[in-house]
């Protein structure tokens, strides 16, 4: 049986923010959520996270995420058991923290699989080997080890011959020799729980930080064992800005990498993001500085870019945008979307349709082959298909106390700079002439003018004041 354990208490200082540092997002989620998700392979009894600094916000964070899978989980093999949490009022150190675990894995016979929880891009097949290796060798701990070309701020491993750990010391009590070592600590560990839980009591503080260290458990048990990561990239930690941005750098080569050899093109790959939530069919090309983020879909067939923004929307196949921003919407087939549109607020676009230059819509569904190409603004509006809407149309949805709707039939074609007073409904084939503001509802077929008729003086000048 296994239990999992994330520390998840420190404040890290070093990232100087008011926020937890396990929140910090990495490539749209928060870094203690990637931990959480390396643990899918792994299927564990328990999963217990140790909070501590700012545990409230740790705690709605996971919580509203826990929900939000919830579903989601229970339908995959790979189910994560629900996360319990364990409070480390005072952060007296990693060792500390797991000595919290204590009370709550009492009677338990298994093994702890412990992670850092600002260790962010594990792969679970590198938990899944350590455990293997632990199980397999029997050790009383195993530790996730690598040799890093810059070691600098990790704790330095030093093993025998067989890889049988003899001391772990922190970068800040290192001697210079000791600091040349370049095998270091990941901060993943696996325990026999019977064999920590005996020695937890025993840890000292005496270091530079005064803290309980949990790597002093080398020296308690045995025998410990090392065992190094192929890719030392995976075992990042996060202490400052600095590691975040290697991470997200990290992490978004994986990505990219995956989609290229799926089939996808990408223009100038390093001025392009992608979340690892994000799904790209075959023959997608995504140009220059697009960032495509959260559930986002896009199908065969779409040129993204350059400069378009798309997150949480799915695209059907064969859609352009181009300098465009799309957020928590749908786009079907066949769209040309751009340049400079922006759809927010969960828009619909049926297929074929034309959403053109400085064109924003919100909460507005658009049917099959409907062109609404410059300058214009619907709010709250369910369009038909095959309708025009003219340049500078513009729904008043927006009253200053409620949003109003609108409805636009089959066929319709709005005139240049009409203005839809909502709550409003046009039938199907309606014309409005241009420049109108159209305040009441229209029936089928009929022609609308809703503008001050205009009027010619012929033969009139303004007289200036030196006549
Ligand atoms: C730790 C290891 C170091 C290893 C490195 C890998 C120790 C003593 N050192 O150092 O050997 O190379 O990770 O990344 O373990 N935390 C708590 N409660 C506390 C203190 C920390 O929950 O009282 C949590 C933090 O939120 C963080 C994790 O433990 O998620 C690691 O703490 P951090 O202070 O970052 O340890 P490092 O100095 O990086
Ligand atoms: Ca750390």
């Amino acid at each position: 049986m296994v239990a999992v354990a994330i520390l998840a208490a420190g404040r890290g200082t070093r990232m100087k923010s008011s926020l937890p540092k396990v929140l910090h997002s990495l490539g749209g989620r928060s870094l203690v959520e990637r931990v959480l998700q390396s643990l899918t392979s792994i299927s564990p009894s328990r999963c217990l996270v140790i909070v501590g600094y700012q545990a409230e916000q740790v705690k709605t964070a996971l919580s509203a995420r826990q929900e939000a899978r919830g579903k989601r989980q229970e339908e995959e093999s790979n189910f994560l058991p629900a996360v319990e949490f364990v409070e480390q009022t005072e952060q007296l150190g990693t060792g500390h923290a797991i000595q919290q675990l204590l009370p709550h894995l009492e009677g338990f016979t298994g093994d702890l699989l412990v992670l850092n929880g600002d260790v962010p891009l594990l792969r679970s097949e590198t938990l899944k080997h350590l455990l293997q290796t632990h199980q397999e060798h029997q050790n009383a701990a195993t530790v996730l080890t690598a040799h890093l070309p810059n070691p600098q701020g990790y704790g330095r491993v030093f093993c025998d011959g067989q890889n049988i750990i003899k001391q772990i010391v922190e970068d800040r009590d290192c001697t210079d020799a000791q600091k040349q070592n370049r095998r270091i600590n990941a901060g993943v560990y696996c325990f026999r729980w019977s064999d920590l839980a005996a020695s937890l009591p025993l840890l000292q503080a005496n270091n530079d930080q005064q803290e309980y260290y949990l790597t002093d458990i080398v020296d308690l048990v045995a025998p410990v064992m090392a065992v190094d990561v192929e890719d030392y990239q995976e075992i990042l930690g996060i202490n400052d800005r600095e590691q975040l941005a290697t991470a997200s750098e990290i992490l978004q080569r994986r990505v990219k990498s995956k989609w290229m050899a799926a089939g996808v093109t990408l223009i100038d790959p390093a001025s392009i993001t992608i979340d690892d939530t994000v799904q790209l069919q075959p023959d997608v090309i995504i140009e220059p500085q697009t960032h495509l983020r959260g559930n986002t879909v896009i199908q065969s067939g779409c040129r993204i870019g350059p400069g378009s923004l798309i997150e949480n929307s799915h695209l059907g196949e064969n859609v352009t945008a181009l300098y465009s921003v799309i957020t928590d919407s749908v786009v079907k087939a066949e769209n040309s979307i751009g340049p400079y549109a922006h759809l927010r607020g969960h828009v619909e676009v049926g297929a074929g349709c034309r959403v053109g230059n400085f064109v924003e819509l919100k909460n507005t569904k658009l049917g099959d082959k409907t062109n609404i190409a410059h300058l214009s603004y619907l709010g709250d509006a369910t369009v038909g298909d095959r309708v025009n809407i003219g340049a500078g149309t513009i729904t008043a949805n927006y009253d200053g106390v409620d949003k109003h709707p609108t409805q636009i039939g089959d066929r319709t074609k709005t005139g240049a700079n009409s203005t839809l007073v909502a709550p409003l409904t046009l039938g199907a084939d309606v014309t409005i002439a241009a420049g109108s503001t159209v305040t009441e509802d229209v029936e089928n077929d009929c022609l609308v003018i809703a503008r001050a008729r205009q009027v010619v003086k012929p033969g009139w000048r303004l007289k200036s004041p030196q006549d």
